[in-house]
């Protein structure tokens, strides 16, 4: 085993098909193929998405390896996502994975992509000290995870019905936008007054949380105004944005805020595509900045699906020394 490892990293858990090279915990390559094919049907669709990877995998490996600079026989270790994702799009990454450890005679190493999505705070500085609490917002995951050490992750609380990225790209289709809608509502909400309307902030117990009601109230609120004045979303739409904008980032920060009260941490971090929200970037900054907290955002292409996390997660399984064997499938729903 090697002290200084060459890990090459695959994630395949969604729309994104990414590889990355990692050395002895650095970062040597980073490359993301994102699908478009998506945005005709206005949210992923497992089948396109299996097709897409089938299709792009081969050519993304190749530049991660190519940009690095790596041969296979410099390879330590090949690593993929096994779950939580979608089954079509894992399997492909898996049994590329597999069949690249075999034919290169090398370990394989099988990844949680969540806990990838928070070990992306530790490719670059300033790094987080243990223990720190995690917001995790995507298209597929809100859960907030206190983070013991490297592999030692609790999540005390998540999403009830849908995720906060899905909200988000829920109410832009609401909103005539195209999908994936949550960086188009950002945009506009910036010139746009978040106390125009006012939509119901859900009262969920403990630290979990539910989206479903402030989608359907937009919904309802959407049908109600077009049936006064058929261009009401356009004459409004910055200040719908802002509004829905502020009500989803006021339930996410107050339960960062009694999350932080109840374990007492004293650093929080961010991860996941919602964590480009600017509203939500702005929010946490300033209340950490108040409470003498400490605050982790990683750069936005370490926040979005990519291998560079896996390959991180891969680099503290290696020294670890956790590998799977060849008979191992993936995990399409995260283990309780
Ligand atoms: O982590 P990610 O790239 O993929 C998943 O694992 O889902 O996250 C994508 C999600 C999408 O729902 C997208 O609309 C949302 O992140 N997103 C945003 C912003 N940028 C991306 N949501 C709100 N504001 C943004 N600026
Ligand atoms: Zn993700």
């Amino acid at each position: 085993m090697s002290r200084r490892p060459t890990i090459l990293a695959i994630e395949s858990s969604c729309d994104e098909t990414a590889a990355a090279v990692i050395q002895d915990g650095h970062i040597l390559s980073n490359i993301v193929a994102s699908q478009d094919i998506h945005q005709r049907y206005g949210g992923v669709v497992p089948e396109l998405a299996s097709r897409a990877h089938q299709q792009h995998i081969v050519i993304v490996v190749k530049a991660a390896m190519d940009q690095a600079g790596i041969t296979s026989d410099q390879l330590d270790a090949v690593a993929c996502t096994q779950g939580p994702g979608l089954m079509g799009p894992l399997l492909v990454g898996l049994s590329f994975s597999k069949a690249l450890a075999l034919a290169w005679d090398i370990p394989l190493i099988t990844v949680n992509h969540l806990q990838a999505h928070v070990l992306a705070h530790f490719i670059e500085e300033p790094r987080p000290s243990f223990p720190f609490l995690c917001l995790t917002v995507s298209g597929g995951h809100t859960q907030l995870i206190l983070v013991h050490d490297y592999l030692q992750m609790e999540v005390i609380g998540e999403t009830q019905d849908d995720a906060a990225g899905e909200v988000f790209d829920k109410a832009a289709k609401l909103m005539g936008l195209p999908y994936p809608g949550g960086h188009l509502i950002d945009r506009y909400a910036k010139e746009g007054n978040p106390q125009a309307f006012s939509f119901p902030l859900a009262d969920v117990p403990d630290l979990n949380f539910s989206f479903s009601g402030v989608k359907t109230a937009l919904l309802y609120f959407l049908q109600d105004a077009l049936k006064k004045d058929d261009h009401f979303i356009e004459k409004n739409r910055a200040d719908i944005c802002a509004s829905f904008q502020h009500t989803v980032v006021q339930m996410l920060v107050l339960k960062v805020k009694k999350a932080v009260k109840q374990t007492n941490v004293k650093s929080i971090a961010i991860a996941g595509g919602v964590a480009a929200n600017s509203a939500l970037r702005d929010v946490l900054n300033k209340w950490a900045h108040h409470e003498g907290i400490q605050w982790f955002a990683p750069r936005m292409e370490y926040c979005t699906d990519n291998a560079a996390m896996i390959a991180m997660a891969a680099h503290v399984h290696y020294l670890n020394g956790h590998f799977a064997t060849q008979d191992v499938v993936p995990e399409v729903r995260q283990k309780r």
